[in-house]
């Protein structure tokens, strides 16, 4: 952490001005990273500080991972699926490195902290591992391997500043919207989750670190911030200071002048009426809610450790709704958790008929390493998952394009983020729910609120038209 001096942002660059300006290659032509990122916002995050550190050690970013000295492959570990991608991912560099034996591949993120040495085991080409909390310091790391030559599996508590190296007048992808880690770890125990194994105990970013990071954010041209945590709503527990996730919100709407601030994720059980009303009372708050379900079955939720029963999760949802209407919610959903019947999950479809979310994501069980649910012993046919998993997907995608059709005719406001991604002319940008919207307009209205009426709707976009005037 830096210390709170006058002068704060400031003094903090140009500590780490000193610490880093001391150049790691003196050849005239410029070292190569490429960053490949795997998993959630939160690892979308660290690779913006991984981009950081190696930007302010020289590197120059590539979009040709073929001509790259350093590879950084940042990794997902919460389903089976999303660690066996990683590990093809790695298996596929052999060639590259095989071709450029001075090439340098870090496996960094969850993975790298679940296997740890036992991945350099694995893939004899691969030179660091850096787990979830080394991350920060992979300037340092870096420098050292490349000095000493060896292969390393670095996995200590670097602390968690996540302005890493603190260069921040480095912008390597200056956008509209920038994700915001607040928070790291989780103390909840979901019995099917792995997060908490591989990111730690929770730990929370004191709030003037924070805003020091928004301003240079906003220095930058940011907009719009998506604060980031595994459960935003216990953000403060363990600082010096006795501060709520809700007083950090009021805070951060003081302070700063940003246009818009999200943030996920919230843990049911702890949303407060607090934060409930900070999406009455505070403009720059999206009213949009992201409040994992994962299931509507008591008895599952019990068995997940989820600490609330699906009555208390639909009482918050009319208590939020009732504070604030026009809010949309989203959710995470598990299907074919060890022993759910057919019944628990007729209570999983009932929820989401009734709450109708906007937004749903929903995943089949995967076991996952030392999880109290791996142990469970009535684990359910994967062709029954399958099944339910294509009901629930089928009539939620009912539901969200229902929602999406009724914003026809209605006038939103609309952060144009850039050009549209059919590169027809038009931009894209989202309305305060998180809904995507492509319309006409020039491309000086990046960074923009425009008002924009609603044409058409789609399954995952909306179409409308600028209000001039
Ligand atoms: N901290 C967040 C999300 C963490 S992981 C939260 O508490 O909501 C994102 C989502 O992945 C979870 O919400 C859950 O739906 C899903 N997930 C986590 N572990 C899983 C597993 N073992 N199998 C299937 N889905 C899982
Ligand atoms: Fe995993 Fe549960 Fe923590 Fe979310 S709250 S990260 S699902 S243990
Ligand atoms: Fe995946 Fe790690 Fe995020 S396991 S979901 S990258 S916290």
């Amino acid at each position: 952490m830096t210390e709170k001096s006058p002068g704060g942002a400031l003094r903090k660059r140009e500590l780490s001005q000193e610490k880093m300006s001391e150049p790691l290659f003196h050849s005239c032509a410029p070292r190569l990273f490429y960053v490949r990122t795997f998993g959630c916002q939160m690892n979308e995050y660290d690779s913006l500080q991984v981009r950081r550190q190696l930007a302010a050690l020289g590197y120059e970013s590539v979009d040709d991972m073929a001509r790259a000295d350093v590879i950084f492959l940042n990794t997902c570990s919460v389903r089976d699926k999303a660690e066996q991608k990683v590990h093809s991912f790695l298996g596929s560099l052999r060639k590259l490195k095989e071709a450029n034996p001075q090439l340098k591949i870090i496996a960094g993120g969850c993975v790298a902290q679940q296997l740890g040495k036992k991945l350099l085991a694995r893939f004899a080409h691969l030179d660091m591992v850096v787990g979830t909390r080394a991350v920060n310091s992979i300037g340092q790391l870096l420098q050292q391997v490349e000095k000493s030559g060896g292969r390393a599996a670095f996995l200590h508590d670097a602390g968690i500043t996540g302005t890493g190296s603190g260069c921040f007048e480095i912008a390597p992808q200056p956008g509209v919207t920038a994700p915001l880690t607040i928070m790291q770890g989780c103390n909840n125990h979901c019995a099917y989750c792995i997060v908490p194994a591989v990111r730690g105990a929770e730990r929370s970013r004191r709030p003037e670190e924070i805003l020091e990071e928004i301003e240079l954010l906003e220095g930058s041209g940011v907009k719009e911030v998506l604060l980031l945590g595994q459960n935003v709503n216990s953000y403060g527990a363990g600082l010096g200071e006795k501060i709520s996730f809700a007083g950090l919100l009021r805070r951060i709407v003081s302070e700063s002048g940003l246009l818009r601030i999200r943030f996920t994720t919230s843990h049911p059980k702890d949303l407060t009426e607090e934060l409930m009303l900070c999406f009455a009372e505070l403009a720059p708050l999206c009213k949009h809610l992201h409040l994992p379900v994962q299931a509507g079955s008591d008895r599952v939720l019990s068995r997940m450790n989820r600490r609330y029963s699906a009555g208390q999760y639909l009482e918050k949802v009319r208590e939020l709704r009732r504070i604030c209407p026009e809010i949309a919610l989203t959710s995470d959903v598990i299907v074919g958790f060890p022993g759910e019947t057919e019944e628990d999950f007729r209570d999983t479809m009932e929820l989401i008929e009734e709450v109708r979310f906007d937004n749903l994501f929903s995943f089949r069980y995967s076991d996952r390493p030392n999880t109290r649910a791996t142990a469970f012993e009535d684990k359910v046919d994967e062709k029954i998952s399958a099944r339910r998993l294509a009901e629930l997907q089928g009539r939620q995608a009912e539901i969200a394009l229902g929602k999406n059709l009724a914003e026809a005719g209605s006038i939103r406001e609309v952060l144009v983020e850039g050009p549209s991604k059919a590169s027809n002319g038009q931009v894209s940008g989202r309305t305060s729910q998180n809904r995507i919207v492509n319309f006409e307009a020039p491309l000086s209205s990046t960074g923009k609120i425009v008002a924009v009426k609603i044409t058409h709707a789609y399954l995952h976009s909306m179409v409308g038209e600028a209000i001039v005037g």
